[in-house]
Order: structure tokens, then C-alpha cells, then sequence
């Protein structure tokens, strides 16, 4: 059998793209989520092609699609084998060339990647976002000011995008002057599918449902080129920081921890476009989200406002299954075993799609309805349990938490204006631009 074959096999509608297609992932929500629900239903893992064979590929060009809460959780939880190795965070397996920018600890097994947790993790404790709360009210107040005296515009641009990246800088301690930069090749870096961010048309990638080969290495080119300028304005700091320490997250990277471990120069660059990659596209989805949620659901936002403090902690992890910001990380298999009833071999791939888990209706009693008041909530949309799950998600829920409490408080009937614009991407759920108003 052919591979469009298999594919055209694993589609609810025969004649409509499958999901390693872009086309698939360009259609409105719903028609993504009736796909999902008919694969759920199958016996065992689909096998998809995925994308178009590029030339530093290696091993079949397709995945299993992982579509069951059950096995999404099972693969999450059995990391001897179903690995992070050679890469999570991308279909394709990462050239050397590349991964001396964006090989981080999201794409380890231990014992790599649980020494380098245990040098990070420390940045994420309670006791440390407490101190980031005063910064992080300061900056939602900045952000909700210029919000009131603009009366309206574009919601990413003017509060989603601003608040993450400014965390996670101040976090790290890179100058304001900075940001700019830093928000610009985040952008390279996860919008690798956007016609906007890649200079490909949507137009063919609609028709062929993946970069050429050819744009892809124009793509890579881009990548390193962010890569190469994001690790080298942290490896300055880092220089900088041995000789100066401040309180900042570089600094204690740099210098040695009461245990004596640090990170390398390299490492704690990649370490550092992990944090931007994931911790700001992702919070700043949520963000968009859920001006989008409530405005849909005023019922929501009633329920919300009346009681902020005892319902905001439902509503996002509400948020965050409903939208499923990260639709999906890899695994590959390490040894011949099963998963879901299929039978899997050595090297296979796995897509953990976290968006059909969060729907699934045997865990989820009425799936795609939104309500902030669901208990439990048992989503996937940090990771599933195990060595991966989100380093950031505390600090996630308390950014989401402040700056909806400024939202909210301030400007309560604010709302979209208009139809959000999707970026174009398998990976991430995410709003480019979205019109919003702040009168009822
Ligand atoms: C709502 C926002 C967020 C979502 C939905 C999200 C989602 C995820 C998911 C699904 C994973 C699991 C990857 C895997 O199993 O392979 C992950 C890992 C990770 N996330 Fe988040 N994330 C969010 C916010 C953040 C923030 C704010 C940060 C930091 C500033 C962050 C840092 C990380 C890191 C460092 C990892 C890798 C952990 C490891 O490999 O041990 N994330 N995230």
C-alpha cells in the first residue's frame, strides 16, 4: 500500500487532507476535532505520513498518531521506552548541525536530562515565583494601562505577546533593549509552518501540505540564524555574570549551585531558547484564547467574575485543555513493545496529540463544551505525567491569573471584535492577530 493510500485510509472525510497535511490543520476547529473523535474510535495507532521526506531525514517518513487520553498518558509515563531522544519537539530528526542551538533537555532521556532539570528546576520553585509576583503585577498594570488608552486593537500584539516575554527576560535578566530581538526569532522558531514567518506561500503549502525540500533548507537557514543569535547574546551575559553575579536566572545558571553543578556555555543557550520557545508562544496562546472563550461563552465569564479568586484556578486549567496550546510532542520507540493494541518496532515515531486527548470523551463527560467549573480536569495539556511534564506550568498559571485579574477588573467588558487569525501550524494552537474592543 502507498503511503496516500494509508493516508486517505486514516481520514474521516476521504476526499478532505489527513492530519500529517497542513491543509488539515488550516480547517476550522470543529472539522479538526470530528477527525480526532473518529480516530480515537479506531483499534490501535494510525499510521499517518507526515509532512514530505526532507534529505537529512532518517528511518520511515511518517508517524503513529497517539490520539487516546489512556495512551498519551502510558507513553508520557514509560520514557526507557518511548524516548525524547533524538527529538520531541520536531517530526524530523534533528541534523548535528542544528541541534548545537535547539538540542535542550525537552529532547533528553536521563541521565542527561534529569541533571539538567535539577540545575533549572530550582529557578521554578514556589519560593522564586513568589519574588517574580511584584514584577510580573507591574508589568500586567503597564500592559492593562496602554489596553484602557488604546480602546481596542489587536489583543496579541497589544497584551497576549507582551506579558510572557517580558517574564521570562526579566526572569533571565536580558536588557529591555532585547525583547524586541527575542520576540522576533521566538516567532522564526515556531511559526517554521506560517506562510507569514517562512516566505512560502499558503498557497502551496496548502496544496502540498509541507515545505519542499529546497524551503526547508531556507527554513533551516532561519533557524540557525535565530539559534546562533539568541545563544550569543546569552552566552555574553553568562561571560559577563561569571565575572558580575546579579539575582538573576543566567547568573545562577553560570555559576555554581551548592552542589557544585552548573550548565556550559552551550547549555544554558539551548536551555534559554527552550525557555523563550516554550514558555512564550505557549502562555501567550492561552492568553489570546481566553478573551476568545469568554467572550464566545458570556455564561463563562458571569460565572468567572463573580467569583475570581475561587474559580480562576478551574478556568485555566479549563482553558488550557480546551485549547490545548502545544497540540503535540514526539517520542520514538526504543525496543519492540505495544501501545494502545498496536504492536510497535524499534524507531517508530509516535505524535503524543495532547488536542485529542483533552477531548476525549471516555475521560471527559460532555468533551468540547467549555466549563470553567469541571472537576477534575484530568488534561494533558502540560504533558503527561512524567519526566517532561511543563517546568513552567506554576509559572504559567500564575502569569495567566494576573493578567486576566487585571483584565478583568479593570476593563470587565472587554472582547474580540472580530474572527482571530490562526498560524498555520501542527504544533502549537496559536493566534497571530486578534481585533478586540473594550466596550460592552
Ligand atoms: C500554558 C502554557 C504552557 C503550556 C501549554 C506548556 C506545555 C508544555 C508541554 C506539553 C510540555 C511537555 C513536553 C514533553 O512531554 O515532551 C512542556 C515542557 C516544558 N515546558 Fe511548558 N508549557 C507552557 C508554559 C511554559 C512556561 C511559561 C515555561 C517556562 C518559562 C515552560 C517551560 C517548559 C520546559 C522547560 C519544558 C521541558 C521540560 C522537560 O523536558 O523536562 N512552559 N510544556
Amino acid at each position: 500500500m502507498t503511503g496516500s493510500e494509508i493516508d486517505r485510509m486514516a481520514r474521516a472525510d476521504p476526499n478532505g487532507p489527513g492530519i500529517g497535511h497542513l491543509a488539515f490543520w488550516a480547517q476550522p476547529e470543529e472539522q479538526r476535532a470530528d477527525e480526532f473523535a473518529r480516530l480515537r474510535a479506531l483499534p490501535g495507532l494510525q499510521f499517518v505520513p507526515f509532512g514530505r521526506p526532507v534529505p537529512f531525514q532518517r528511518g520511515q517518513a511518517g508517524i503513529h498518531a497517539v490520539v487516546r487520553h489512556a495512551d498519551v498518558v502510558e507513553a508520557s509515563r514509560k520514557p526507557k521506552l518511548f524516548s525524547s531522544e533524538p527529538a520531541a519537539n520536531m517530526v524530523i530528526d534533528m541534523p548535528p548541525w542544528l541541534a548545537v542551538y535547539f538540542d535542550s533537555m525537552i529532547n533528553m532521556d536521563d541521565p542527561r536530562h534529569s541533571t539538567i532539570r535539577k540545575v533549572v528546576a530550582r529557578a521554578f520553585s514556589p519560593k522564586l515565583l513568589a519574588k517574580l509576583e511584584d514584577d510580573l503585577r507591574a508589568s500586567a498594570r503597564r500592559i492593562v494601562d496602554d489596553v484602557v488608552s488604546s480602546g481596542g486593537g489587536d489583543f496579541v500584539a497589544q497584551v497576549a505577546a507582551r506579558l510572557p516575554i517580558e517574564v521570562i527576560c526579566d526572569m533571565m535578566g536580558i536588557p529591555a533593549r532585547h525583547h524586541d530581538m527575542v520576540q522576533r526569532h521566538t516567532n522564526t522558531i515556531l511559526g517554521f509552518n506560517d506562510p507569514e514567518f517562512t516566505g512560502i506561500s499558503r498557497d502551496y503549502l496548502l496544496r502540498h501540505g509541507a515545505p519542499a525540500p529546497w524551503h526547508i533548507a531556507r527554513i533551516t537557514l532561519r533557524l540557525l540564524a535565530a539559534g546562533r543569535e539568541l545563544t550569543g547574546l546569552v552566552r555574553k551575559l553568562g561571560q559577563e555574570r561569571i565575572q558580575h553575579p546579579g539575582s538573576d536566572l543566567i547568573s545562577a545558571l553560570v555559576n555554581a549551585n551548592p552542589d557544585g553543578e552548573r550548565l556550559s556555555p552551550r547549555e544554558v543557550g539551548t536551555f534559554f531558547i527552550l525557555l523563550v520557545v516554550a514558555g512564550n508562544e505557549t502562555t501567550r496562546t492561552v492568553l489570546a484564547h481566553a478573551l476568545r472563550l469568554f467572550t464566545e461563552h458570556p455564561d463563562q465569564r458571569e460565572l468567572l467574575l463573580t467569583d475570581f479568586d475561587g474559580r480562576i484556578a478551574g478556568a485555566i486549567e479549563e482553558i488550557v485543555r480546551h485549547v490545548s496550546p502545544v497540540v503535540q510532542f514526539r517520542r520514538t520507540v526504543t525496543q519492540d513493545c505495544e501501545l494502545g493494541g498496536q504492536p510497535l518496532h524499534t524507531g517508530d515515531k509516535l505524535l503524543l496529540f495532547y488536542n485529542s486527548a483533552n477531548r476525549d470523551e471516555k475521560v471527559f463527560a460532555d468533551p468540547d463544551r467549555f466549563d470553567i467549573t469541571r472537576s477534575p480536569n484530568p488534561h494533558v495539556g502540560f504533558g503527561g505525567p512524567g519526566p517532561h511534564y511543563c517546568l513552567g506550568a506554576n509559572l504559567a498559571r500564575r502569569e495567566i491569573t494576573v493578567m486576566l485579574r487585571e483584565l478583568f477588573t479593570r476593563v470587565p467588558d472587554i472582547r474580540t471584535a472580530g474572527e482571530p487569525e490562526p498560524l498555520l501550524s501542527f504544533f502549537l494552537n496559536g493566534i497571530k492577530r486578534m481585533p478586540f474592543t473594550i466596550s460592552a
